[in-house]
């Protein structure tokens, strides 16, 4: 069992911030996120669709998720006769069907769903459709007109009365009569972030705007890879109308409809005012095959330029940029990072080196002013693997998932960081209590206690110091769905079902970090301070940064309380004082505290005027003190 105790020290730390040094730059883009398709993200979670197996295609044997409805119903898989290449299987109804969604359907009062499905009988026809409980209560109800002999895409709306309470035990109910009709792309959405079509869940979406991200890395991760090669991110294939997306099977155990696309993603940055970093696909998948570096790997590369040309290309003279303008977006986007592959330090093979100088020298050449990240160099809790020597990258991205207590020993790990190397993109990272987040199954999370919090925010700490090399970090993964079935990674920023959202305090450290920050980091000192002792190692109790707004000269200070006991700071300021009320943010909590659906916030972050006496941290605390300076 892991010990974290503090020793009981009376004296009080001080606390010097010296703002006659200089003190280093920090990186505009410091703070950002990190997704991809796992613990169901956008299926099931960020994405809007509220139906499950829309295109009937999640288990070749069975119509997964949709069940007959009443005596006498039927349904059946038919893979023959499809709407198209993309939709080659649909469901054959007769009576009546139901879909369960993903562990419910929400439904909210006054509120209008959009139904689209795909349809044909043998007759014209009418399908009824309708939001109802599992034991029959109608929450909305529709009728769709116009089946007819051939595939058609037909639409209408179900809207809930004002007087219902909002639930997520609904599900679709779709009858069809006693005359056979074949459904595919059955698709419900609520109303999305922004109102956009096809768009995103506006409760999820509003938490991850509220952090203030620099940019979004995206679309992962092992989701980039693939376990085997046709199952890598099929950018190519999730563009355009929904019946041009086949879908595919993702890496984390289920198939994704890839109705979260590029240019989903590249939206979805866009509403959250971040960049895309996008991770293009550089030929190593996780079973470990890969292709060599030459004339084989020049298809992969060119896929990527495309890629880029998607996103930054003039939508008049370049083939992807007048494909995303007919996607709705002749602006480009503001790319300015490509990481090549990810993890790629796994490949033993070695060959990543040939493969990133491969990618790096087309993107340079045809995009001199992008930056190139490599996903191995580093010295991340991965080891230090194949460092690439042949090129330099312009940032190297490190991960670490540690136990609590070794974040925090990473907290000075920065500090003594070669200057002339390449700058760092931790581009996954993530502190857990005693069992690691891909090992402990439903014995930990889904998202993170107070005791990872404390090593997360420790970590920051550290970045924030040390911004001048570290220029970018996102803490991963980003989104779980609660339910028993959604996780596959135990611990995980944002939970949520069908109807609700909670940040775990870890997601509140790293909003007070993300929102209170200046452009330089001020000179700090802490004397005094208590260890905290685990067997025979020795650390720090206490852990800090500080920086200033050069304009509105407002000090944020971080300070981490690790330890159990209150602990008084004395500020000692050099170079300024305080002019007019400050604040102090404190989130704290017991270790073993997390947020949870039924108690959202049990740990959250609490605001109050910085008392004009000595400070004191509570135990087990992250505190962000807003120092005004002066005018
Ligand atoms: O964040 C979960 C996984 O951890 C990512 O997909 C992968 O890059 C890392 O190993």
């Amino acid at each position: 069992m892991i010990l974290l105790s503090a020793l009981l020290y009376s004296a009080p730390v001080t606390l010097s911030l010296d703002l006659t040094q200089p003190g280093v730059k920090v990186s505009p883009n410091l703070y950002g996120l990190m997704t991809e398709e796992i613990n169901y993200s956008y299926d099931g979670g960020l994405y809007g669709e509220l139906v499950r197996n829309r295109a009937f295609r999640n288990d070749p044997e069975k119509p997964a998720n949709w069940t007959p409805v009443g005596p006498g119903s039927e349904i059946a898989l038919e893979k023959t006769g499809g709407v198209n290449a993309n939709l080659p299987v649909s469901l054959r109804v007769r009576g009546a069907v139901a879909n369960e969604g993903y562990w419910g359907i929400p439904v909210r009062p006054g509120t209008a769903y959009q139904l689209y499905l795909w349809a044909k009988s043998a007759e014209n026809g009418t399908i009824n459709a309708s939001l109802e409980s599992p034991d029959g209560t109608v929450f909305a109800q529709t009728r769709v007109d116009g089946v007819t002999s051939g595939w058609k895409k037909l639409s209408a709306t179900l809207t809930t009365s004002s007087g219902i309470a909002a639930t997520k035990e609904a599900r679709l109910v779709l009858r069809t009569g006693s005359q056979p009709v074949s459904l595919s792309l059955v698709s419900l959405f609520p109303p999305t972030y922004k109102d956009r079509p096809n768009g995103l869940r506006p409760d999820l979406m509003q938490m991850l705007v509220d952090m203030r991200p620099k940019f979004l890395r995206f679309p992962g991760g092992n989701y980039l890879e693939g376990n085997t090669f046709k199952d890598r991110f099929p950018w190519k294939k999730t563009l355009g109308p929904l019946e041009d997306r086949p879908g595919h099977q993702g890496t984390w155990g289920y198939r994704s409809t890839d109705g979260m696309g590029m240019m989903e993603f590249l939206l979805w940055c866009e509403d959250m005012g971040a960049k895309p970093l996008l991770g293009v696909f550089a030929g190593y998948v996780l079973n470990k095959d890969y292709v060599k570096a030459g004339t084989e790997l020049n298809g992969f590369v060119q896929d990527s330029l495309d890629q880029i040309e998607y996103i930054i290309g003039d939508p008049r003279r370049t083939k992807w940029g007048a494909r995303r303008a007919k996607d709705g977006h002749p602006k480009p986007f503001p790319l300015e990072c490509v990481e090549v592959g990810n993890e790629d330090g796994f490949d033993d093979s070695g060959s990543y080196e040939g493969r990133f100088v491969q990618f790096y020298d087309a993107i340079k050449k045809k995009y001199p002013h992008l930056k190139v990240i490599s996903t191995t160099g580093g010295k991340d809790s991965l080891g230090v693997r194949f460092p690439i020597t042949q090129r330099r990258p312009d940032l190297w991205d490190e991960h670490y998932y540690s136990e609590a207590w070794d974040m925090m020993a990473s907290a000075t790990k920065y500090d003594h960081y070669d200057r002339k190397g390449p700058k760092v993109f931790v581009g996954e990272w993530a502190a857990h209590d005693t069992i690691a987040p891909w090992a402990a199954g439903a014995q930990a999370g889904p998202t993170p206690n107070m005791k990872c919090t404390l090593g997360d925010a420790a970590f920051m700490t550290g970045l924030e110091r040390n911004s001048d090399v570290v220029e970018m970090a996102c803490y991963a993964p980003l989104l779980v769905n609660a339910n028993p079935g959604g996780r596959q990674w135990s611990l995980n920023l944002i939970g949520y079902d069908a109807l609700n959202v909670f940040g775990s305090p870890s997601y509140y450290a790293q909003k007070l970090f993300s929102e209170n920050l200046g452009d330089v980091t001020v000179p700090l000192q802490l004397a005094a301070v208590p260890t905290q002792t685990k067997g025979n190692q020795t650390l720090p109790g206490i852990f800090a940064s500080a920086t200033r707004d050069t304009k509105s000269k407002v000090i944020y200070l971080k300070i981490v309380n690790a330890l159990d006991t209150p602990q008084t700071v004395n500020l000692d300021l050099k170079g300024a004082q305080i002019l007019g009320e400050g604040t102090i943010t404190v989130l704290s909590g017991d270790l073993k505290a997390m947020n949870t659906i039924a108690e959202p916030k049990k740990i959250a972050p609490e605001t109050s005027a910085l008392p004009t006496g000595p400070l004191t941290l509570k135990p087990h605390s992250v505190n962000v003190l807003k120092l005004p300076t002066g005018k």
